[in-house]
């Protein structure tokens, strides 16, 4: 292929904005698959994430056009995710393309994720083309969009109206990507430099890797070595995504394809890696890489115990497609043997969780999401731990550092008082208040990393009445006074009920997790008492009283709906259920600490 004729670029939005709805119809209309053929959001082909409406993997589709100048061109399309969680992804997709459809909500506007994604497409040097999609709702104001990207920096008469929904503005959009994204400017003829911007583990055939050449070509037969993980592979297949995988001779210099290589571990082939010839290597690999790391952890227990080398099978599985999970074993005093898990974020958490349940039909107990503290003891020795349960006594401890993010939360003015409140509330550091215009403000704030897996999200969304959205990027290690607090239940410790807290906070989280656990924890035929403690002192008491009828009993001469709702409650309840000692705690137990504040 002449690379004049090749145009890569991919499309950004702010969740739910339309981007791959808008996908489809690019692929309809240069009919890559016919009306027929299309399932609807073909894009996003996971289930999970059908059904969450979010995109988690990066796909690339290829596309023939046949613009009005006479000449056929090649487009590739790169999709990328649409979370926070996956914004390293993201990165790497943009770094792969050399312009962007910025794909805005007509009705909703511009949206923090919409920034955030402007700033990569920039540093990235795409071309942007502002896209506002949706025009055919009611609500719909582009006048009012357009003013918006003004203030963001982007031209308003460079905009394309749309409707990915109807069918509207699509051929515009096709002949704008020809004439204003620049084609690829490689060269075929030196050593091979190549991008990956995903990776998928597939069973029968190994990692595929997604790749963008740079420069030179890749072939069947041709030994390519990974430059960060200096791993060497003999290519067993090449090709381009039409959109199903189809095998070609080589990929050159400026094109989008793909690569079988019997590579037996996404580790081996990570997202921002750069692909060369073993033989004859270039000599600097792309700047930009940074191996998957995550940054949440959770313990994983099955709550029953003989499914324990189960959930070892699925988790090796799982991270055959996943670079940044990780997994090691770990034994609780109270849930047994399992496994701490480490995630980029809570999304990614509880997408693991569900697909460990749905996929392996696992029963789990997760305890909270936790995150690394580094221990400074006394004695010199620093530690990264990432289970209270694993933190040192407070004698030995001389300090600790927490990890802190950089917090942007973009919202209209009227939000900014309970937002900042929210933010101190959870130690945030004022940084920096923007308006963006009139009544759109951008509010900057350092939080640590810990208070934002404890439901910040949520709780931003319900006090700002869902308008505000955030962002956030990891930011270094802060000195805290941090202490852990333990939890007893019938005088006993529950370690993975134990959390590390601010000090000024701790008597409060006592008092208030004591209250929750109090509220989960079902009566038992004696009397419990839930303290909570740091060190030896206990800081709050709740006391469960004992039992003393069946369940059952209440709903006798009741109506038999509610006694079926209660059944298949308790049912579930039951599945979720852990004896520790002479009490049974149920999953939520675990998790009442994100219920707090
Ligand atoms: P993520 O994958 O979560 O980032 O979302 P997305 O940006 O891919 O959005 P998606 O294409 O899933 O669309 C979100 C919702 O908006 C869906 O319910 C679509 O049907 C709807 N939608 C998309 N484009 C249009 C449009 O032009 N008009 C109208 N009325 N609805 C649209």
């Amino acid at each position: 292929i002449n690379q004049n004729n090749i145009r890569n670029f991919c499309i950004i939005a702010h969740i739910d904005h339309g981007k791959s709805t808008l996908a489809d119809r690019l692929l309809e209309f240069t009919g890559t698959i016919s009306e027929r053929e299309m399932e609807e959001q073909l894009l996003d082909t996971m289930d999970l994430e059908r059904e969450r409406g979010i995109t988690i993997k990066a796909q690339a589709v290829r596309m023939a056009y046949q613009a009005k100048d006479g000449n056929e061109y090649t487009l590739n399309l790169i999709d990328t995710p649409g979370h926070v969680d996956f914004s390293y992804e993201v990165s790497r997709s943009l770094a792969a393309c050399e312009g962007a459809l910025l794909v805005i909500d007509a009705a909703q506007g511009v949206e923090a994720q919409t920034l955030a994604n402007i700033y990569i497409a920039l540093e990235n040097d795409l071309e942007i083309i502002p896209v506002i999609n949706k025009i055919d709702l009611p609500s719909a104001n582009p006048d009012r969009v357009k003013e918006e990207l003004i203030d963001i920096g982007l031209d308003p008469d460079d905009a394309i109206l749309t409707s990915a929904k109807e069918g509207i503005g699509i051929e515009d959009l096709l002949e704008r990507v020809v004439k204003q994204v620049p084609p690829p400017s490689g060269d075929k003829d030196k050593p091979l430099k190549a991008l990956i911007f995903d990776s998928l583990y597939d069973p029968y055939r190994g990692v595929i890797c997604y790749y963008r050449v740079i420069d030179g070509k890749i072939k069947k037969g041709m030994k390519v070595k990974m430059m960060a993980t200096k791993k060497v592979f003999e290519v067993d297949e090449v090709g381009t995504f039409s959109p199903k995988m189809k095998p070609s001779k080589e990929i050159s210099a400026g094109e989008v394809g793909y690569m079988a290589a019997s590579i037996k571990n996404v580790k081996n082939a990570q997202v921002g890696d750069t692909i060369t010839d073993a033989e004859n290597p270039t000599d600097k690999p792309l700047s930009g890489y940074q191996p998957a790391k995550p940054m949440v952890f959770c313990g994983m227990y099955p709550v029953d115990g003989k499914d324990y080398d189960v959930l070892r099978d699925a988790l090796e599985k799982l991270q055959l497609n996943d670079a940044s999970l990780t997994f090691e074993p770990e034994t609780s005093e109270a849930l047994g043997f399992g496994y701490r898990c480490g995630f980029l974020g809570l999304l990614h958490m509880e997408i693991m969780q569900e697909r460990l349940e749905r996929e392996y039909r696992l029963d789990l107990i997760t305890t909270a999401p936790s995150v690394i503290y580094n221990v400074y003891k006394t004695n010199g020795e620093v530690l990264q731990i990432e289970n209270p349960a694993n933190m040192p006594d407070a004698q030995q401890i001389d300090k600790i550092e927490e990890p802190v993010v950089e917090a942007k939360i973009l919202l209209p003015d009227e939000h900014v008082g309970a937002a900042m409140e929210l933010c101190q509330g959870k130690r945030g550091q004022f940084k920096n208040m923007e308006y963006l215009d009139e009544v759109r403000v951008r509010l900057t704030y350092d939080i640590p990393l810990s208070e934002i897996v404890l439901d910040f999200f949520d709780k931003l969304k319900s006090r700002t009445r869902g308008y505000a959205t955030f962002d956030y990027e990891f930011n270094g290690y802060q000195e805290a006074d941090l202490v852990k607090l333990n939890i007893l239940v019938n005088e006993e410790p529950v370690d993975a009920l134990s959390c590390i807290v601010h000090r000024d906070f701790a008597y409060e989280v006592g008092k208030e997790l004591t209250k929750k656990l109090k509220e989960f924890i079902p009566q038992q035929m004696f009397k419990v008492p839930i303290q909570a403690a740091i060190g030896h002192k206990i800081v709050a008491r709740q006391t469960i009283s004992a039992r003393r009828k069946d369940v059952l009993q209440k709903c006798y001469g009741g109506d038999v709906s509610r006694k079926k709702k209660l059944l298949k409650k308790q049912k579930e309840g039951k599945k979720r259920m852990k004896q520790v000692g002479s009490v049974e705690i149920p999953q939520d137990a675990f998790m009442a600490v994100l219920e707090i504040g």
